[in-house]
């Protein structure tokens, strides 16, 4: 990845220890700064128009040794097709750093604002551009999220001053993350939204805890479900889930582990079905409760600690108990 201030910083000067690459680009960022002081009135509009004329062909070329003035007005060019705003719904994964993706990386570095939620690691936040302004919607005073309107409201406004906005959010923004309504928000706005998958917490939990969430012999069906409920009941097909050959993944479900095993159960799902309950997971932090259905349900409240949770259940949670007990 080549990103603009890896060589080069505003004033275009190479940025200290940086090879070849940065000495032949400090004549073309000269004269691109000039021009873009003159065209450009502000700050992020100048950075922004380097940014897409240092990270693109004009860079390639002024790497490449070739004449400055060709690179340069493919920077020109560049720039005027980025000085709009742009929000990126961003997947930060399960909260481990080292499980964003390359691009959520890259993004993180060249954004001016980031949007993030309660779930997104700290780690993840450190990577974001040092100038980026941060702003945290999960929760407000007394404790309340903030109102899924207000946040479409704020990433448009913030695309609409041409600001490059990064919407990160724990796990995939597509698994109940709520990025389809803030990817519609986007588009009624007429603001370009693109959106980056992230590590969902039921892909990380399966990989730590060595519980694959497909299976030849025991599992040809996976499903991700939501414990949330809405005036107080599970809004769940029982009969769907309880359905043999599949393994269940419950998001959201640790206040309700009860009322999902009651429902599971009198649909004819065994209660002694294996589960496990995966706190933390992917993380250093994780924590792990095996059993049964039933067994796991009704340890939980005492031994959950506040971290986010999801409910595995199905056949193959045995496997990996089985692995377990024989090493
Ligand atoms: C609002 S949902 C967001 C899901 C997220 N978009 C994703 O793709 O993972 C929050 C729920 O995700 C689950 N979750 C998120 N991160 C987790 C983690 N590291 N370990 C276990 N569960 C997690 C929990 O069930 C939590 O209540």
């Amino acid at each position: 990845m080549r990103h603009f201030p890896a060589f080069l910083d505003l004033t275009g000067r190479a940025a200290p220890g940086v090879g070849e690459g940065g000495t032949r680009g400090a004549p073309l960022a000269d004269r691109f700064k000039a021009a873009a002081r003159a065209a450009l009135p502000g700050l992020a509009a100048r950075r922004r128009s380097a940014d897409a004329a240092l990270t693109g062909p004009a860079a390639d070329l002024a790497i490449a040794g070739r004449a400055a003035g060709a690179a340069f007005a493919d920077a020109r060019r560049g720039a005027e097709t980025r000085l709009t705003g742009v929000v990126h719904l961003v997947g930060a994964g399960p909260g481990a750093t080292d499980l964003l993706t390359l691009r959520a990386l890259r993004l993180l570095g060249e954004a001016d604002v980031v949007v993030y939620d309660r779930l997104v690691g700290e780690g993840v936040l450190d990577l974001a551009r040092r100038g980026a302004e941060r702003v945290f919607v999960g929760k407000a005073r007394a404790n309340h999220c903030v109102p899924q309107g207000e946040i479409n409201a704020l990433i448009v406004r913030l695309a609409r001053e041409g600001k490059r906005v990064v919407r990160l959010k724990g796990g995939d923004p597509f698994v109940f993350g709520r990025g389809g309504e803030e990817l519609e928000a986007c588009r009624a706005a007429g603001v370009a939204c693109e959106v980056v998958p992230g590590v969902t917490a039921a892909l990380a939990c399966a990989a730590a805890t060595g519980i694959p969430l497909t299976h030849r012999d025991r599992a040809r069906t996976v499903t991700f479900a939501t414990g949330h409920t809405r005036d107080g009941r599970l809004y769940l097909d029982f009969a769907a889930l309880a359905r043999p050959g599949q393994t269940l993944a419950v998001y959201m479900g640790v206040t309700t582990l009860a009322a999902l095993r009651d429902g599971l159960v009198a649909a004819g799902l065994p209660a002694g079905t294996p589960a496990a309950l995966v706190e933390r997971g992917g993380t250093d932090a994780q924590r792990v409760l095996r059993g049964t259905l039933n067994s796991v349900v009704a340890r939980a409240p005492v031994w959950h600690t506040c971290g986010p949770a999801l409910l595995l259940v199905g056949d193959v949670a045995a496997q990996a108990e089985e692995e377990r007990l024989a090493a």
